[in-house]
């Protein structure tokens, strides 16, 4: 049952067919455990499970928010990357991959990637607003609809390196959507050169995963958001990680902007890049 007596939010009415208000969306739960407003009572509804079953699981969203904005201002500033495929982008959000790129270069372009209806409707205005980004619909199950999609042609320059990001997506497929073999059909598209970022939930045997993994599973968020570093790692297969490795989202480079960088917490959210030799 979802709380009708919440008080209204931005998002009152689907304004498409597909968005389902009375199922929980990881989009939107996203959205609401990093302060956002464009969710619905039935993901406030989950994200209150989620957090009784473990409080901190708004700081591992927000740790995982600033390890991403912090790692496309390594890709832009240190690598060198002008043109990012940012797959599973999520709702608009302080920080968006673009306006972090930007900051740094403004000719940077970005190919937002969501298969949630409501990225779709909410977000396309604000993500594919500038002459360098768009945003399409797309499964990380199907890669190569991705990269062949027009959109993406228009944008991003195969022969140039590019990175891809994949930022907290994996997490959220089932075991027998093989995200091991995801990432590898993606590697598989990399040229030499070309970035790849992962972050995910990460199973380090605590029994407060148990019962936060079982929340997000009866809200349908994953039956198996939870996976090993050892399972993780090898999402970079054959590639060079870029250090300090596939390491707590605290740890990885750390900017001013890490939420309590020393919660112990910060190690069930873990990301890493590596390049493609
Ligand atoms: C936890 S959010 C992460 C957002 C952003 N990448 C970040 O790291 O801050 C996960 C996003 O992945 C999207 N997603 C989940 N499964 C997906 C799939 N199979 N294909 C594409 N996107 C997916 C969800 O809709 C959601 O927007």
């Amino acid at each position: 049952m979802t709380d009708s007596t919440s008080p209204p939010r931005r998002l009152q009415a689907p304004e498409r067919a597909e968005i389902d208000t009375d199922r929980a969306s990881v989009a939107r739960v996203y959205d609401y455990l990093l302060g956002g407003t464009d969710n619905y009572a039935v993901d406030r509804e989950a994200s209150a499970a989620l957090i009784a079953a473990m409080p901190d699981t708004p700081l591992l969203a927000k740790a995982n928010r600033a390890f991403i904005r912090q790692a496309v201002r390594f890709l832009v500033g240190r690598a060198g990357i002008r043109q990012i495929i940012d797959i599973g982008s999520g709702l608009p959000t302080a920080g968006n991959v673009h306006d972090v790129a930007h900051e740094i270069d403004p000719a940077v372009r970005v190919v937002y990637v969501d298969n949630d209806p409501t990225v779709l409707v909410h977000g396309g205005p604000l993500l594919s607003a500038h002459v360098g980004t768009t945003l399409i619909e797309g499964d990380v199950r199907e890669p190569d609809a991705i990269f062949d999609h027009p959109e993406t042609r228009r944008l991003i320059d195969f022969s140039e390196p590019f990175a891809v990001l994949l930022g907290g997506v994996l997490m959220h497929l089932d075991d027998e959507d093989d995200p091991e073999d995801v990432a590898a059909r993606i590697r598989d598209r990399l040229p030499s050169g070309c970035y790849l970022l992962v972050s995910n939930t990460c199973d380090t045997g605590e029994p407060r995963v148990r019962d936060l993994a079982r929340t997000a599973a009866e809200w349908g968020l994953g039956s198996r958001c939870f996976r090993t570093w050892d399972e993780q790692i090898r999402y970079f297969d054959g590639l060079e990680l870029i250090a300090p490795g596939l390491v707590p989202n605290n740890v990885w480079r750390p900017g001013l902007e890490m939420p309590d960088p020393d919660d112990m917490a910060h190690a069930l959210h873990i990301g890493g890049i590596a390049r493609k030799p």
